[in-house]
């Protein structure tokens, strides 16, 4: 399914050798779920190519690098994260020229591209798990318990509900913490980390900058595969450390990519990095994933926007929050693709909802598809979303989407607001005060205006800020910029 290109990917205008400073440190991170950014064929389906075109649209709000969810070859079990290659496109997607297009065009923007990576399971249309004898070698297979075999080898039950083993037509047993075309790679083989490094070498060839490592925390299994116990174990993750997930074995796998980053980042005078995404107990278990010789980041989002771009370090955006879009609560079933929706709520695992924020973006115009594409889109788009478009909002000055424009303008202008330092200032109760380079952030986390003497001018509001005189009136869950001289930075 490997598709050939005709010219290699210059690298990116790099800042450096690869061990700098750190692009990353400060920066503001937009998740491009590919499916529903725009659509350039009309087929419903977000793709490559649309995503490129609109590409300056990211540049202008303001964002340093996008991170595009998969769009390998897959058949979509679970919106991608099922590949069947990881060299390839998904035709649904486009092809690998248009990754290439996408990549240089992006750079010629001056943003980042990040590719997910899906090292805990394949599709099981993936060669490697369709070969009888190679998947036995590659997954976690096991023999079934019972006189026959017939139960699945422990109590383990999958992420999405329902037990995390299927048994085959051969008898024996395989483990799928997702979904059952989600087969469990078996980390325990040489085969499987040389795949991975190599996979990670041909974007990094392509010139992507970076990774975000889908279940960072998975890969590694506790040995023996021990019972948990007991049921509604999806509850159990981020409580507790679980035979599958969050084993110290995983580390040793993220130090070597770390080597394999930053080596190549030295050979090639660029700066790429691994986001992992993990899911830990204590933020001590998950700060162990960021370790010097591990990945580069653990990412995480925030609903309080103006509050977590106020503070150091980067920033992760997920598309359509700088338009303020609502999740879509009433699509109806026979829409849904979420695996987790059709065995998570049944079997007791993840809630399954995730079908209602990955609706189609709405771009321009006054009815679905609202410029997503020039057909429909893969899931309804709500009927009142005309006043949500980026056509709608931009030029809007009381719009979400000028307030992300404004916050992200100023969070490139202000020196320093990216990664320098921070000073905790005294508030009234129920409010948060601190200064940053060249700004004072207030939060007022009640639900009523607060009084106190006006810290300055208002820079940026999440609702309107009054200022009489000397007292500021901080409406009730608002969080306010204020202009300040830049000194004690
Ligand atoms: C991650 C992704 C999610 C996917 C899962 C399995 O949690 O965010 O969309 O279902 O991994 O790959």
């Amino acid at each position: 399914m490997t598709q050939e290109l005709t010219s290699p990917s210059p690298a990116p205008q790099a800042p450096g050798p690869g061990r700098g400073p750190g692009w990353w440190r400060d920066a503001v991170i937009y998740q491009v779920y590919v499916r529903s950014f725009a659509d350039s064929d009309g087929d419903g389906v977000g793709d490559l190519r649309g995503a490129r075109e609109r590409l300056p649209y990211l540049r202008d709000l303001g964002v340093d690098a996008v991170w595009l969810t998969p769009f390998y070859a897959s058949p979509q079990a679970d919106g991608g994260y099922d590949v069947a290659d990881y060299r390839a496109v998904d035709p649904l997607f486009g092809n690998l020229q248009d990754a290439d297009d996408l990549i240089r065009t992006a750079h010629d923007l001056d943003l980042r591209v990040i590719v997910d990576i899906v090292p805990n399971h394949t599709s099981d249309r993936h060669p490697w798990f369709r070969d009888p004898e190679l998947a036995r070698q590659r997954y976690v297979f096991r023999p079934g318990k019972g006189e026959d075999g017939e139960l699945p080898p422990n109590d383990w039950e999958s992420v999405f509900g329902g037990p995390a083993w299927t048994r085959t037509d051969r008898g024996d047993w395989y483990l799928h913490l997702f979904a059952p075309e989600q087969p469990d790679l078996d980390w325990d083989n040489p085969d499987v980390h040389a795949e991975f490094e190599a996979v990670m070498r041909f974007w990094l060839d392509l010139g992507v900058d970076g990774f975000r490592v889908d279940v960072a925390h998975g890969m590694v299994k506790a040995s023996g595969l021990p019972d948990i116990g007991h049921g509604q174990q999806a509850k159990l993750i981020g409580n507790q450390v679980l035979p599958f997930f969050d084993q110290d074995g995983v580390h040793a796998i993220h130090r070597t990519w770390r080597r394999l980053l930053d080596g190549y980042g030295d050979t090639h005078g660029r700066q790429v990095i691994g986001v992992a995404e993990a899911w830990a107990p204590t933020a001590e278990r998950l700060a162990l994933y960021v370790r010097p010789d591990e990945l580069h980041q653990a990412f995480n989002f925030r609903a309080a926007t103006l509050l977590m771009l106020a503070l150091p370090g980067s920033a992760y955006l997920y598309q359509g929050e700088e338009l303020g879009l609502p999740e879509v609560t009433d699509l109806p079933d026979d829409v849904r693709q979420d695996p987790a929706f059709f065995r998570g709520s049944r079997a007791g695992g993840q809630d399954g909802f995730r079908d209602g924020c990955r609706v189609p973006l709405p771009w321009t115009g006054e009815a679905p598809p609202y410029g997503f594409g020039a057909g429909g889109s893969w899931l309804p788009q709500p009927a009142d979303w005309a006043p949500l478009t980026v056509d709608a909002q931009t030029d809007d000055p009381d719009s979400t989407l000028e307030l992300y424009r404004t916050a992200l303008g100023l969070r490139r202008r202000l020196p320093g607001l990216g990664d320098g330092g921070m000073s905790w200032q005294p508030a009234p109760d129920g409010v948060l005060a601190f200064t940053r380079p060249g700004l004072l952030c207030t939060v007022n986390t009640l639900p009523h205006d607060v009084e106190l003497p006006s810290p300055g001018t208002p820079l940026l509001s999440s609702a309107p800020v009054t200022v009489n005189g000397s007292v500021a009136v901080l409406p009730g869950d608002s969080c306010i910029w204020w202009a300040i001289p830049t000194a004690g930075r």
